[in-house]
């Protein structure tokens, strides 16, 4: 078979963010996961108070412990806890989110806040490992008393590793102390910024390079009631003024129990705009649009009662690139970054739909417009690509000119094949299409398999070709959903499966780099007899040149068990070098996984090609992605 390229005619742009992620607090993605807290419930403010947390006494009725409510006072952070100690061994302990990680060598770094009478109290301060060892020890002497409350800090190292220890502070002394915010950190974070990110987990996500970071979510955005929704001025300054509430997700999902699932908002918005600046990808924050999740509720704000959402979009906008006069921009720069952010689009809204979600988007885009012009907007349409609802609402918001239509699918892996060419012949006006959340699915159910196999990423690669193909239309994508701890997760499948200790990419990760690394900047055409490559003889490919560091990269999926030798015909002026190479995945077993243990079974692997007189001869191997990467001068 022979593929023709004409390297020098661009067909469309490739926009620099096209490939990114989505990120959501989904599966213990953020509390649990990428936010480095190691202490679950530190605030006392999970439904049972004393959730993750065990009194722990050498006698019966030793010291006492109470859970104080003070509502009014302080409605974002009411509990705390009060102990009353006499003598010795009486501490609490606290589980971990699903035990605690720690690593020999690492520097732990404990803080609490506390209020005493007087001071007699002296904190001892244990990690210990799941065979009952100190693995870590510190102390911590509250110096001030009074009735203010006070932040206090003290750092040990760690003496062994462990993925399941659990974490024990002991009250040494005679008296009472008011204890809240009971943290614990690894030293180790992203950047080392304090109390920040876990570092493994940014590292995997910088790896890749981002277009886009798409956050919070997803249905989190929503809420299952609007009282549930995510609203992100609760989610900026001090942490202990972070509004804690219930995960969306904490609910009985794909047959896995509801689990005590909460979000601090550690991770907060200034975090993730932080997050995207470090890893160079544009900020894509999803707001609610004055509905909760269709799914669940459905419940709408009233229209007369819209305001403060919309003012939500307003003052986001605001506090990512206003100046520091400005009321958002000061608080940004209180923060710690005075420089805008450059945030230059937003979701109104996540998988919904019906007049409702119309007349609600018209309010927010024409406030959102007259103030800034030309910030983009995301619409979003639902989950039913094909559906009669999707369609509907597709066509309502191209007639008001919309910016990008949200789309999302979660189909099997013949769904991802027989639409790679779902947008050859889509409309070709101004609104555009943003692939907001796709992933394959072994069947429509939401966890059809637990982990994505080598089958499912070979047909989301085949299907992104046609993606890269139509980059004029598609100029967003990221799949979803992220992260996934493998002890609590409700969803699957996830591209990056995590433990307390380590983290591992799944196929579908090195399909989603292999894009993100290779994007290029204009599209070219790629033909097998004159045609777009979407199926035959089970190929798929797309094809783009990068102007920047001058290469025609090729990306090619063979979808079926027997390898095929193809000639590759570059029609063009640009000189190509005659030394390249091919980045391969392949697996002859469509159910390979990666795992903990085996984290690469899938993953790229590099050989060297040659170029003569513009031709080049390559066998792809059975069930495998390619990317073939050639210089030109
Ligand atoms: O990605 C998981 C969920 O799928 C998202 O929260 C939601 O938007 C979609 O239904």
């Amino acid at each position: 078979k022979t593929i023709k390229i004409n390297i020098d005619n661009s067909i469309a742009k490739v926009q620099p963010n096209m490939w990114g992620v989505f990120f959501e607090d989904i599966n213990f993605g953020a509390d649990g996961g990428i936010y480095a807290e190691l202490i679950k419930n530190r605030s006392f403010e999970f439904a049972k108070p004393l959730m993750g947390w065990t009194i722990q006494r050498a006698k019966a009725n030793e010291g006492e412990i109470l859970i104080v409510n003070r509502k009014e006072a302080n409605i974002a952070n009411p509990r705390y806890v009060q102990i009353n100690t006499e003598k010795g061994n009486f501490g609490l302990s606290n589980e971990g989110f699903k035990g605690i990680g720690v690593k020999k060598g690492v520097r732990y770094d404990f803080s609490v806040m506390y209020r005493q009478p007087v001071a007699a109290i002296k904190l001892r301060l244990q990690l210990i490992s799941s065979d009952n060892k100190i693995i870590g020890e510190g102390s911590l002497t509250p110096e001030k008393s009074g009735s203010e409350w006070n932040k206090q800090t003290a750092s040990f190292t760690a003496t062994e590793t462990d993925a399941k220890a659990r974490f024990v502070v002991l009250f040494d002394g005679k008296g009472k102390i008011d204890l809240d915010m009971i943290s614990l950190f690894p030293g180790d974070t992203w950047k080392n910024r304090p109390q920040g990110l876990r570092k493994d987990m940014v590292k995997i996500l910088a790896d890749m390079k981002p277009g886009f970071i798409r956050f919070p979510g997803g249905c989190i955005v929503e809420g299952t009631d609007l009282a549930n929704r995510y609203q992100w001025k609760k989610t900026i300054g001090p942490i202990e003024e972070r509004q804690l509430l219930m995960n969306r997700w904490n609910v009985e999902f794909a047959h896995r129990p509801a689990s005590d699932y909460y979000q601090s908002f550690g991770l907060g918005f200034f975090e993730y705009f932080q997050l995207a600046e470090d890893i160079g990808s544009d900020a894509l924050p999803i707001l609610n649009c004055g509905m909760a999740c269709q799914f669940n509720t459905g419940e709408v704000v009233a229209l007369d009662e819209l305001d403060p959402y919309v003012q939500d979009a307003l003052d986001l906008i605001e506090f990512a690139n206003g100046d520091t006069n400005t009321t958002w921009g000061k608080k940004r720069a209180e923060l710690g970054h005075p420089k805008p952010f450059n945030l230059k689009m937003m979701g109104v809204g996540n998988e919904n739909w019906g007049p409702q979600y119309l007349e609600r988007l018209a309010i927010f885009t024409k406030a959102i417009k007259a103030k800034y012009p030309d910030f983009k907007i995301i619409n979003s349409s639902g989950t039913d690509p094909e559906g009669e609802r999707f369609n509907a609402l597709n066509t309502s918001l191209r007639s008001t000119n919309a910016d990008f239509i949200d789309e999302h699918y979660y189909r099997p892996a013949d769904w991802f094949l027989k639409n790679a060419g779902r947008y050859d012949n889509y409309p070709r006006n101004d609104t555009k299409v943003f692939v907001g959340e796709y992933a394959v699915h072994a069947d429509k159910s939401l966890t059809g398999s637990s982990k994505n196999n080598w089958e499912s990423a070979l047909a989301s690669a085949s299907l992104m070709t046609g993606l890269e193909r139509n980059a004029d239309v598609v100029q967003m994508a990221s799949y979803a959903p992220l992260f996934a701890h493998i002890d609590a997760w409700q969803w699957a499948p996830d591209m990056i499966w995590v433990d307390n200790l380590n983290c591992y990419g799944t196929p579908d990760y090195y399909v989603q780099k292999l894009f993100s690394t290779n994007k290029g900047t204009d599209v070219i055409a790629a033909k097998l007899d004159g045609k777009n490559i979407i199926g035959q003889d089970g190929l798929y490919a797309s094809a783009v040149g990068d102007n920047i560091s001058k290469e025609v990269i090729i990306k090619i999926s063979n979808t079926t068990n027997k390898a095929q030798n193809i000639n590759f015909d570059l029609e063009g002026k640009k000189s190509l070098k005659s030394k390249g190479y091919v980045d391969e995945l392949a697996s002859e077993n469509l159910n390979q996984l990666n795992s903990f243990e085996n984290p690469n079974a899938v993953s790229p692997k590099r050989n060297a090609i040659v170029v003569k007189n513009k031709k080049l001869a390559i066998t792809l191997k059975p069930y495998s992605f390619n990317v073939i990467t050639i210089p030109f001068t």
